[in-house]
């Protein structure tokens, strides 16, 4: 793998937009930085600013036009970018359709588990380039500090926020079909996606602690009563409006562990 500098012991957090999120509006003082990597280019020039007076650096992972499709996001570029300007954390947000029958669209969910169905996707930064091989641990995909954070602060600011949740990434661009989520559900995922992986994987590769915040904004193919685009359209904006929340009660505890030091460990 191409070397990176990761020695200083402080680091900065970033947030990485999913569908609906292509910009921070909340952001002030914004500064844009485009990178360039061994990899390709980025979704887009990363946006450094404070976010309730926190310093954060933002990527929207689709672009700022939201034009690129889950399978052509060039991850590896992405979160390489991030480590480059010293990202440690990252909070990742992914629009997800909700497979759990007890939830509904709208809620926020932690998830503590995923399931890869992707294909074809650059998903390593371990790819045969001459570099010591690793196998990086990845029995639990997401950072058990960064989840505590979360759940801490919905807990003090009284936000409703799913604890738990076993995610499924598919290919897309296309939905599944209801026999595709049937199966889904069979194999333990609650939630499914296109884009947590592989990013969760590389974030872990590079030794960046790795959250995702899912926002359950459709119920999965098959399991609503209304379509899904109709769904989806009715609750983003309200799922956004939760993230807001949440992502402000949370920015000092998860600023606090920047300041701390990023760690390397395989906990992510
Ligand atoms: N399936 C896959 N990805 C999604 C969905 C869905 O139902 N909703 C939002 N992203």
């Amino acid at each position: 793998m191409n070397q990176l500098n990761t020695e200083s012991s402080c680091c900065e957090v970033a947030i990485i937009g999913g569908t609906g999120l292509t910009q921070m509006q909340q952001m002030e003082d914004l500064r844009h930085e485009l990178i360039t990597t061994p990899f390709g280019e980025a979704s887009g020039p990363l946006s450094h600013g404070t976010l309730w007076g926190h310093r954060v650096v933002f990527l929207p992972r689709h672009g700022y036009g939201h034009t690129i499709p889950p399978h052509k996001v060039n991850y590896r570029a992405n979160l390489w970018a991030l480590k480059q300007v010293n990202v440690g954390l990252v909070i990742a947000v992914n629009a997800v359709g909700v497979i759990r029958r007890d939830l509904e669209p709208g809620t926020l969910v932690l998830p503590d588990q995923l399931l890869d169905y992707t294909y074809g996707r650059e998903h390593t930064y371990f790819d045969g380039n001459g570099e010591p091989l690793q196998h990086v641990d990845f029995t639990n995909p997401y950072s058990d500090s960064l989840r505590s954070a979360f759940k801490a602060a919905a807990l003090d600011a009284n936000i409703p926020l799913v604890d738990r949740g076993c995610y499924g990434v598919t290919q897309g661009p296309r939905l599944e079909t209801k026999a595709e989520i049937d199966r889904l559900e069979r194999d333990g995922c609650e939630l499914v996606g296109m884009t947590g992986m592989p990013e969760a994987a590389l974030a872990r590769e590079l030794g960046m602690q790795y959250v995702c915040i899912a926002l359950g904004v459709n119920m999965a193919a098959g399991r609503g009563s209304t379509g899904i685009h109709e769904e989806m359209e009715a609750y983003l904006s309200l799922s956004m409006e939760r993230l807001g929340e949440l992502l402000k009660a949370v920015l000092p505890a998860v600023c606090a562990i920047g300041r701390g030091g990023a760690e390397s460990s395989p906990e992510g």
